[in-house]
């Protein structure tokens, strides 16, 4: 499946006073929001949120942070989502970023790059279950 995809408009892009902006660009490019929540994440949820990560030396930095400030979550669903919402989302570095692309119009630096997407169905999945662990009821 690729059909959706989570994002997190990270405390920068909230602070900037562009949610509303980024959410937009992704309906424009045909995606659905199908589940939409603003939270203040506790470090332990980033902490499973980025277990991936927690082994590299960026990670309390990135733990701290994500549970600084309220974040925006998303469930976007749309033909082929985890690929192309990382395009549209560009590199991690926003001066690596393609012109255009979220992170280079909106990001600050490789840490604070303004907005996370899931990098595949699995981590969807795992990324979905931590974030809106209610569930989620899908139009279809
Ligand atoms: P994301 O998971 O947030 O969509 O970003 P990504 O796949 O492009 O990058 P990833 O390697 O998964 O890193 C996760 C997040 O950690 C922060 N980071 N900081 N200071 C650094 O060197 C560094 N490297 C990564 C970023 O916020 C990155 O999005
Ligand atoms: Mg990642």
């Amino acid at each position: 499946m690729n059909n959706r995809t989570l994002i997190i408009l990270k405390p920068d892009s909230v602070k900037k006073n562009v949610i509303g902006e980024i959410l937009s660009r992704f309906e424009k490019e045909n995606f659905r929001i199908a589940a939409l929540k603003m939270l203040s994440g506790s470090k332990e949820l980033f902490e499973k949120f980025y277990e991936i990560h927690k082994d590299r030396p960026f990670f309390s930095e990135l733990v701290t942070w994500m549970s600084s400030y309220p974040v925006v979550a998303a469930i976007l669903e749309g033909e082929d989502a985890i690929n192309r919402v990382r395009q549209i989302v560009g590199a991690t570095d926003p001066n690596e970023a393609a012109p255009g692309t979220i992170r280079k119009i909106y990001g600050t630096s490789k840490g604070e790059n303004a907005i996370h997407a899931s990098d595949s169905w699995e981590s969807y999945l795992k990324e979905s279950a931590i974030l809106f662990p209610e569930g989620v009821c899908f139009a279809g």
